[in-house]
C-alpha cells in the first residue's frame, strides 16, 4: 500500500480520488486536518476500506513509526505542507514547522523503516516529495522557463520552506541512499481548492457579489495546470521515475493574473447572463516581494517518462467553474469564522 500525507488537502484529495479510479491498492492517508484539510473532499470514500484515514502530524515520530510498522507501505507520497504564500507572509512559523521540520522528521523516520526492509522491498521503495516551481524564484519576462537544473532562488517564506525541504530530501538520497523522487509543479487549479488561492477565490467572490482583488497591476504570470494532470504526472513519476531525480511538471500555459480573472468573469456570465462580473474587479495593494513570473519547462518528464497533460486551460477552467457552481455547499461549509478572519487579515489593509 501507499502512505500519502496531506491527502485531505486540495491536490492530495484529488490524487486519492483519481488513484482509486485506476488502482485497488490501498492508501493510508495521514493528514493533520489544518484549516486546509477537509474530509468532505473524500466523502465518496467513506465506506471504502481501501482508504484508511489517520489524523496526525508528519512531525509526530511516534505516530509515523507506528503507521510504518503497521502498514508497511511500498512508497510514501508527501503532499503535507502549509501551501499559501500570503499566509506565509503573515505567519511564517507554521511553514517552518511543517514544511521543514515536519519533512525532516518524516525523512528520518522513513529512513529507519527503509533500512530494515528486506532486499526486494528495499530496492522497490520510493519516497516521492511533492514540491513547487516557486523554489526557483521569479523569472524575468523573456527568460527561459525553469528546467530541473535551474538555481534555487526562493523568495517567500513559503517557497524558502519548500526549497529547504527539497534540499533535505536530496540530502537523504545523496547521504543515505534513500530512494527519493522530487516533483516541482506549477500552479494547480481544479475541484476542492481552498478559496484563498487565486482561481477559487475569484469564482467564489464573483458569485457572492464581492470585490475581485487584483494584487498590483495584475500582470504577474503563473503557469497553470489542471490538478488531475498533476496527479497523473505524480503517478507516472512514482512508477517510472529514476530515484534521486527531480521532474518539473507544468502545462505550458503561462497567463497573467488579470487574464485569468477576466476569463473567469466571462465564463461565469454564460450561466449568469444578467451579471457583469468584471465590474467587481478591484486593484489592491500588491503582495510584498511578489514573484513576477513562473514558467515550467516540462520537456524532461515528457521525454523520459512520456507524460503530457490532457487538459488545456480552456477545458480545465470550464470544469473548475462548473465544479464550484455545482458544489456551493462545499464552499459555504468552509466559510467559517476562521475563513472570514483570514479574508479580513489579508485584504483589509490592501484597500486603496
Ligand atoms: P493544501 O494546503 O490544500 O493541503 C495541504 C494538506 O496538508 C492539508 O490537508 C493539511 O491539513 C495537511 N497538512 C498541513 N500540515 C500538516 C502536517 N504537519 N501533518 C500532516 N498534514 C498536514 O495544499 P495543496 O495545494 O494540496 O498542495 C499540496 C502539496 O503540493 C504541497 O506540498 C504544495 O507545496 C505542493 N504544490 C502545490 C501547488 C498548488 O498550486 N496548489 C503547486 C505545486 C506544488
Ligand atoms: P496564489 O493562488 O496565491 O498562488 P501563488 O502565489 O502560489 O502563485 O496566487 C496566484 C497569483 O494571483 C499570484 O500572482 C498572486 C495573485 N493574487 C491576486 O492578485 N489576488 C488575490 O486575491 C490572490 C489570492 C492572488
Amino acid at each position: 500500500m501507499l502512505l500519502v500525507t496531506g491527502g485531505a488537502g486540495f491536490i492530495g484529495s484529488n490524487f486519492i480520488l483519481d488513484w482509486f479510479k485506476q488502482s485497488d491498492e490501498a492508501i493510508v492517508n495521514l493528514d493533520l486536518l489544518t484549516y486546509a484539510g477537509n474530509l468532505q473532499n473524500l466523502a465518496s470514500l467513506a465506506d471504502d476500506s481501501k482508504h484508511i484515514f489517520v489524523q496526525g502530524d508528519i512531525g509526530n515520530i511516534a505516530l509515523l513509526e507506528k503507521l510504518l510498522a503497521q502498514y508497511k507501505p511500498r512508497a510514501i507520497i508527501n503532499f503535507a505542507a502549509e501551501s499559501h504564500v500570503d499566509r506565509s507572509i503573515h505567519g511564517p512559523e507554521d511553514f517552518i514547522q511543517t514544511n521543514i521540520l515536519g519533512t525532516f522528521r518524516l525523512l528520518e523516520t522513513v529512513r529507519a523503516y527503509w533500512n530494515e526492509l528486506n532486499e526486494q522491498p528495499k530496492a522497490a521503495f520510493r519516497f516521492l516529495h511533492v514540491s513547487t516551481d516557486e523554489v526557483y524564484g521569479s523569472l524575468s519576462a523573456n527568460a527561459p522557463a525553469f528546467t530541473e537544473t535551474h538555481r534555487y532562488e526562493p523568495s517567500s517564506p513559503y517557497s524558502a520552506s519548500k526549497a529547504s525541504s527539497d534540499h533535505l530530501v536530496q540530502a537523504y538520497h545523496h547521504t543515505y541512499g534513500l530512494p527519493v523522487l522530487i516533483t516541482n509543479c506549477s500552479n494547480n487549479y481544479g475541484p476542492y481548492q481552498f478559496p484563498e488561492k487565486l482561481i477559487p477565490l475569484m469564482i467564489v467572490n464573483a458569485l457572492a457579489g464581492e470585490p475581485l482583488p487584483i494584487y498590483g497591476d495584475g500582470l504577474q504570470i503563473r503557469d497553470w495546470l489542471y490538478v488531475t494532470d498533476h496527479c497523473s504526472a505524480i503517478r507516472r513519476v512514482l512508477k517510472a521515475g529514476k530515484q534521486g531525480e527531480t521532474y518539473n511538471i507544468g502545462g505550458w500555459n503561462e497567463k497573467p493574473n488579470i487574464e485569468i480573472v477576466k476569463t473567469i468573469c466571462t465564463l461565469l456570465e454564460e450561466s449568469h447572463p444578467q451579471s457583469n462580473f468584471q465590474n467587481q474587479i478591484t486593484y489592491v495593494k500588491d503582495r510584498p516581494g511578489h514573484d513576477v513570473r513562473y514558467a515550467i519547462d516540462a520537456r524532461k518528464i515528457e521525454r523520459e517518462l512520456n507524460w503530457r497533460p490532457l487538459e488545456t486551460f480552456e477545458t480545465g477552467i470550464r470544469k473548475t467553474i462548473q465544479w464550484y457552481l455545482d458544489n456551493q455547499s462545499w464552499v459555504t461549509d468552509i466559510q467559517t469564522g476562521s475563513y472570514r478572519e483570514w479574508v479580513e487579515k489579508n485584504y483589509a489593509h490592501r484597500r486603496k
